[in-house]
């Protein structure tokens, strides 16, 4: 009987956040695998290792530290996660939704999350950002999946449309005012931690996916059921395999992140200065 719930798990790191960090941020933006230092480019910022924040997920991959930095970023009061935890380490669907569950609680009211993922879309290329308008989750899981606390919204929420038309067409023109090129696409979320093979990509393709990642669906649905507005935004850092004939790996992932980021980061600001 002395296990605590879901609900009250996320409750008690709600309260620690919002003591350490103080006013309610209006937005949170879950960074991907090698943008974790656009949170270096938050003013008057408080920085909270995940470590400190109870029941709180940390990772183990390279290129996700883990750390919640609330401060200012165009013009708006921002909590950025750098660093997400994934399926394919271990972790329940419901664990790596914990933040935005907790961001939700606090009561952020919109959620913009970014990710790496494979070009399956060939007409992308690596640095193509992808505005994601739908995904498909192939992780095996969802984070809905277990006991069901009406206080997180409908045992069945609906995903007509988990990414917000309106949040789309402001980073569309957010993108434009950047001179940045922005793709709209559907994002695949598989389980991992294996890459692709050439066939899955096909396969990947056929069912209307333009590109393919293993993080991201399951913060969507929680925030989808809470009530968020959700952007998704998807950095092409390869394209999937069998597209080039070069094998994939996480460095050159995390080396075409890097290289994307300076266009990341304005667009991010450009973005969140609007919404
Ligand atoms: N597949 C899956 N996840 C990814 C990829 C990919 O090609 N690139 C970055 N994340």
């Amino acid at each position: 009987m002395s296990e605590i719930g879901a609900f009250a798990r996320v409750a008690a790191a709600a309260e620690v956040v919002d003591r350490r960090c103080g006013t309610v941020p209006e937005l949170a933006v879950i960074l991907g695998s090698g943008l974790g230092d656009v949170a270096a480019t938050l003013t008057d910022a408080v920085t909270v290792p995940y470590s400190e924040l109870p029941h709180w997920p940390v990772s183990t991959v390279v290129g996700h530290p883990g750390r919640l930095v609330v401060g200012a970023l165009g013009g708006r009061r921002v909590a950025v996660l750098a660093g997400r935890v994934h399926t394919y380490e271990g972790y329940p669907a419901d664990a790596v939704a914990f933040a935005t569950r907790v961001m939700a609680r606090l009561g952020v009211r919109q959620l913009v999350l970014t990710n790496a993922a494979g070009g399956v879309n060939t007409g992308f290329s690596p640095g193509t950002v992808m505005i994601i308008d739908d995904h498909i989750n192939l992780l095996g899981a969802n984070p809905l999946t277990g006991a069901h606390d009406d206080r997180f919204g409908p045992r069945f929420p609906d995903m007509t449309e988990v990414y917000s038309a309106r949040l789309s067409v402001i980073a569309d023109e957010a993108a434009a005012a950047r001179g940045v090129s922005v793709a709209h696409g559907v994002y695949a979320a598989v389980a991992g931690p294996s890459y692709e093979t050439p066939a899955e990509v096909r396969y990947l393709r056929a069912i209307g996916a333009d590109a393919v990642g293993m993080s991201t669906v399951p913060e969507a649905i929680v925030a989808g059921q809470m009530g968020m507005e959700v952007l998704g935004v998807s950095c092409i850092t390869n394209m999937a395999a069998g597209m080039h004939a070069a094998p994939l790996s996480h460095d050159d992932v995390l080396e075409t992140m890097r290289a994307m980021r300076v266009t990341c980061v304005a667009l991010l600001e450009e973005i969140v200065g609007r919404l």
